[in-house]
């Protein structure tokens, strides 16, 4: 006699009609396929990081995760690499009704993936105080051009080291080869991983530098942007939207990435905005975890008339003021930056960065 446990899925015909879907029976989340007169049923879970994989696709008897692309074979669970699987579970035709066992047939197989170095324990390494800028201008790499905001940040960034014995760091992200934000968060705040996908499935993307400086090496950052059409430049926004992945560790784990780190940022344009972006700036900052000193930013526009770009240029080569400014901001940004280590604990403990539902 047999000690299977049948459990009734519903009509076969009806089942029938959709080629792969996720049902869940008794709790279990089941991804059930039928294709080519065959129906098939593996965990509806999918061992990356959850992906119901009964949402997927199907391509050549391979389920396709809908976060990632993992794939699994629709029938077996085994992945095409395979090094992993997920379970399997017996079905049965009776009467014009689908039954499933319960029990799988075959276990989960998980095989060991490197870890990625951006999984380590966040600690911060002994040593002087350290300052990052970052040049979000974009720029002719062959034929470079004059930036008023990246000369400011690089202003900071010397006077940072000179006056205070900071380390520092100028990453220009035009130098760096990375993707825009593929938009996981959009199907799932879970499919939005860190560290990134992205950087976890492109060993060539080269964001991997930011998140290093903003979650491990910089206690204080700088940001400089140029002002374009009243926003921060492009590049300035493909970075934040990569950003995606460190803020929502809180939402999703309620894991801080960046505490006990200073912001500060260097704003300048031909035309004006500049409250708006930096209010842009301040608030996305913000919400990655960062604290700011007070009077967080300097800023230079000639006014919205000003088209005559060149002789912005002019204005703040020969500018003492705003020289000394981004020194005053470095000087206040290390400031706050060495009070914020003296602390060995979180500035505070917000659930979710205070997203907690009612
Ligand atoms: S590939 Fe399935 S959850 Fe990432």
């Amino acid at each position: 006699m047999s000690d299977k446990t049948w459990t009734k899925i519903g009509k076969a015909g009806e089942l029938k009609a959709t080629e792969l879907q996720q049902i869940e029976i008794a709790g279990k989340k089941i991804a059930l396929s039928y294709k080519d007169g065959k129906f098939g049923a593996i965990s509806g879970t999918c061992l990356h990081v959850g992906g119901p994989l009964g949402k997927g696709t199907i391509k050549d008897d391979y389920v396709i995760c809908p976060w990632h692309s993992w794939d699994y074979h629709r029938i077996t669970g085994i992945g095409s690499g395979l090094k992993d699987a997920v379970p399997q579970y017996e079905l049965k035709e009776e009467n014009g009704d689908l039954f499933i066992n319960l029990t799988p047939i075959t276990q989960a197989k998980h095989s060991k993936h490197p870890k990625h170095p951006l999984t380590r324990k966040i600690e911060r390494a002994p040593g002087p105080i350290r300052v990052a800028g970052i040049s979000t201008t974009v720029m002719n790499k062959k034929n470079p051009r004059y930036s008023t905001s990246e000369v400011l940040l690089e202003e900071s960034l010397k006077h940072a080291a000179s006056e205070h014995g900071a380390e520092t760091k100028l990453i220009r992200l035009s130098d760096l080869n990375f993707s825009h934000c593929e938009g996981y968060y959009s199907k799932s705040a879970h499919a939005c991983t860190w560290p990134c996908t992205i950087t976890q499935f492109d060993s060539k993307d080269e964001l991997t530098e930011v998140y290093e400086a903003f979650v491990f090496w910089a206690d204080a950052v700088i940001i400089s942007t140029p002002i374009r059409w009243g926003a921060a430049s492009s590049l300035y926004y493909k970075m934040t939207e990569r950003m995606n992945a460190v803020q929502n560790q809180m939402t999703i784990t309620n894991r801080v990435l960046i505490q006990n780190k200073a912001a500060s940022f260097i704003i300048t344009g031909g035309q004006d905005n500049i409250q708006s972006v930096v209010g842009q700036m301040m608030m996305f900052f913000g919400e990655l975890g960062f604290s700011f000193p007070q009077f967080p930013f300097i800023a230079h526009s000639r006014g919205w008339h000003a088209e005559d770009m060149e002789n912005n240029v002019a204005y703040v080569q020969k500018s003492g003021r705003l020289k000394e400014g981004a020194h005053a901001l470095a000087d206040r940004s290390v400031t706050l930056a060495k009070e914020l280590i003296k602390k060995s604990a979180p500035l505070c403990e917000v659930e979710k960065g205070g997203r907690k539902a009612q």
